[in-house]
């Protein structure tokens, strides 16, 4: 039986990402896992990005519970009661001026979604994000993504533009060492402004560049994004999809767009993580 499904996993699976582990999973809970043989492993990986509250977290399970058995999915202009009562908790414990969301699965969904918000806020199309980020997988997402995978689709959404990432260890224009000096920054800006077809729309980041190389920006970056976007008119869009979790439990570099310094600098808050199982 567990070979077989072995074998379906390998015939009948399409994945898009690297290697898949050799065994299949059966269970997990917390921060467990239980493979196909019954062993129980620890599970480093979704700390990082899958179940941060834990695997199948009881609140989250009793919440996913009470949907099916009330209501789950309907017509879009049909809204669920529950729907209305996560945007009011949601509203409740945001900074002001943060109020509505749009509540979607994925974090593909979410960029997209946001960006897709900045062009028709702006009326422009270009957006800017940073070398070694990771955004996913859609059209708009995947094009704003450059630390891998980029390769074999065929032309981008056109007028995404990559600046060099503050990356202190590897600095990707060979000046600094140990410490940003955020020449990177101005080095981007100025060949975006140079490119640019003056149709400005969006700067994407992540507050901690994750696929590119877990890399935290130095103090003040997100300040320098910030005054880049207002210059030229831009929405700014943080995405949380990784960092969203860490940066609630406060141990996140100073310099990034956190809840509280969210009160003066509304960045969007477009992708939080994923948490005990669930988008
Ligand atoms: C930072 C970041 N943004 C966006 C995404 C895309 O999220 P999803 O796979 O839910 O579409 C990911 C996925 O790993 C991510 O790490």
């Amino acid at each position: 039986m567990d070979s077989d499904l072995k074998n379906d996993a390998q015939d009948l699976l399409i994945r898009y990402g690297g290697d898949a582990f050799p065994n299949l999973f059966r269970s997990a809970k917390g921060s467990i896992v239980i493979d196909s043989n019954g062993r129980e492993i620890l599970d480093f990986t979704s700390g990082q990005m899958c179940a941060t509250l834990g695997h199948n977290h009881p609140a989250i399970t009793r919440a996913i519970k009470e949907s099916c058995d009330t209501a789950l999915h309907m017509f879009s202009g049909m809204i669920p009661e529950p729907v209305v009562k996560l945007a009011k908790a949601l509203a409740d414990w945001l900074p002001s001026p943060l109020r509505k969301s749009l509540l979607l699965s994925t974090g593909s969904e979410s960029n997209e979604a946001a960006l897709r918000l900045a062009k028709l806020a702006t009326g422009g199309y270009e957006v800017i994000a940073l070398g070694g980020s990771w955004h996913g997988t859609t059209g708009g997402s995947a094009a704003a993504t450059f630390a891998s995978d980029r390769r074999g689709y065929g032309p981008k959404v056109p007028g995404n533009h990559m600046i060099p990432e503050p990356n202190a260890y590897r600095c990707p224009i060979d000046h600094c060492r140990d410490s940003c000096d955020m020449s990177c920054l101005n080095v981007g800006l100025k060949m975006f402004d140079m490119a640019s077809d003056g149709a400005p729309a969006a700067i994407i980041a992540e507050p901690v560049i994750s696929a590119g190389g877990v890399i935290v920006p130095p103090a003040g970056y997100f300040d320098c994004l910030r005054d880049a976007a207002q210059q030229r008119g831009m929405r700014r869009s943080a995405d949380r999809v990784r960092s969203g979790r860490c940066e609630l439990f406060g141990c996140q570099a100073r310099s990034c767009p956190r809840h509280h310094d969210t009160i003066q600098d509304p960045w969007w808050w477009t992708a939080s993580s994923r948490d005990g199982h669930q988008p």
